[in-house]
């Protein structure tokens, strides 16, 4: 892509976005961003499974978010939290869920909620990681409405709506990881912990692997059509959580800039680099992240190979007018990059002809990119792009009709 097709597109936006075009045109094509693939590489889905995902997969643990201490807990349990109860005018089902897990140092607890449209048919899901005081957001009694976690909406459109509080797998502070999730799994007593160990944003994205399970044994979901969904930091999670979980069969990444969507080897002005992560946010990434602070071009890594991990499955990443911070422009091009995995399975990946204009997702392939007017948020509007996407990718099922009388 050249940096005309960018420029030009952007001229073609909204007059109200100029202040984000501004920082648009100024972007530099992308440079030395490190090949998905060696020059010469054989591009066989035997290739990219066995050898070049595994090696990127490495790369990603060993330099960025960290090595998983492990993938399935050897304590695992699910409860009920109160009986079932009919919600939402009747609309769906509500299950409140407790999860336990536990490994060699101890045994933690975190909780979530399910709405569940009552239909024939077990219905696809969004599992949203959520980043906002879940008071606000994701109240069980649904007294308080966000659209942010829009989840009316989502069971009205045939969707469960599934939301976990990621505070409650390991608080979004700096405590040196040694709570909730960490806890179990290793000594958080010792002075020295490895390079590699993992940061928050793994800790969160495993924890929706958690409810995946749960979802894997409740007749009334269907678990090949789970979509793992999150905004900003929730947004990069989203991302972790399906690369490393092949289970998802979508992710939706909102608003997730640096250490998410946005490519690092490319000039954005004003948007979140990896020293300001480091500066603020350490605990989200391994140790060795801190070695990249002020060397974003010089990474051997790059964001597009996050992206490609999760290769053929769907992607789909939002961005907003108003939010250079997540390098909007960044996050594009990570797409765009990271379609050469789809084109391995003969897939397209994104479908694009130039950096689009505010509301004009581009969904024609199995990336599905869009810009939306306005800030840094998720709002009903993105939540509707990414059911339009699981829309054409024929994830609806047929809406029954409830079999009792509603009641809540
Ligand atoms: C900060 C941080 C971002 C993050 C955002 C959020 O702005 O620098 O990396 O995405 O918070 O989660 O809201």
């Amino acid at each position: 892509m050249s940096r005309l097709s960018v420029v030009v597109s952007l001229s073609a936006a909204c007059a109200a976005c100029a202040a984000f075009a501004a920082v648009a045109v100024e972007m530099a094509e992308p440079k030395d961003v490190p090949p998905l693939f060696a020059e010469g590489e054989a591009r066989t889905v035997e290739e990219w499974r066995d050898v070049r995902r595994p090696a990127v997969k490495k790369l990603l643990e060993s330099e960025v978010y960290g090595r998983r201490p492990v993938e399935r807990p050897p304590h695992l349990a699910f409860s009920a939290l109160e009986p079932d109860a009919v919600m939402m005018g009747g609309a769906a089902i509500r299950k409140r869920v407790r999860v336990e897990y536990g490994g060699a140092f101890g045994t933690n607890s975190f909780t979530f909620t399910a709405f569940i449209p009552r239909q024939e048919k077990p219905a696809p899901s969004f599992v949203f990681v959520c980043n906002r005081p879940p008071d606000e957001v994701i109240d069980p009694t649904r007294r308080v409405k966000s659209g942010f976690w829009p989840a009316e909406e989502i069971v009205a459109r045939g969707y469960a709506a599934i939301a976990f509080a990621f505070d409650e797998v390991t608080p979004d502070r700096e405590h040196g990881n040694t709570l909730g999730v960490f806890a179990a799994f290793e000594d958080v007593t010792a002075k020295y912990r490895p390079y590699d160990r993992w940061g928050a944003l793994s800790a969160w994205g495993w924890a929706a692997s958690l409810v995946l399970d749960w979802i894997e044994t409740e007749p009334s979901l269907d678990a090949k059509h789970v979509a793992v969904i999150g905004h900003s930091r929730g947004g990069k999670t989203a991302l972790v959580a399906a690369a490393w979980d092949e289970r998802f069969a979508m992710a939706c990444s909102n608003d997730s800039g640096c250490g998410g969507a946005k490519l690092h080897h490319a000039d954005l002005p004003n948007s979140e680099m990896i020293s300001h992560s480091i500066r603020s946010r350490a605990f989200w990434y391994c140790n060795r992240y801190r070695m990249w602070a002020n060397r974003d071009k010089e990474t051997p890594f790059d964001q597009h190979m996050l992206v490609a991990m999760i290769a053929p499955r769907l992607v789909c990443i939002g961005s907003a007018t108003e939010d250079p911070w997540a390098g909007p422009c960044g996050e594009y091009l990570t797409a765009r990059l990271a379609s050469e995995a789809w084109r391995v399975f003969g897939r397209k990946g994104l479908v694009s002809d130039g950096f689009p204009a505010p509301e004009t997702p581009q969904q024609d392939g199995d990336i599905s990119y869009h810009l939306r007017r306005g800030e840094h948020d998720l709002t009903p509007y993105d939540w509707n792009v990414y059911m339009d996407f699981a829309d054409r990718h024929g994830w609806r099922c047929a809406r029954g009709q409830g079999k009792e009388e509603a009641g809540e």
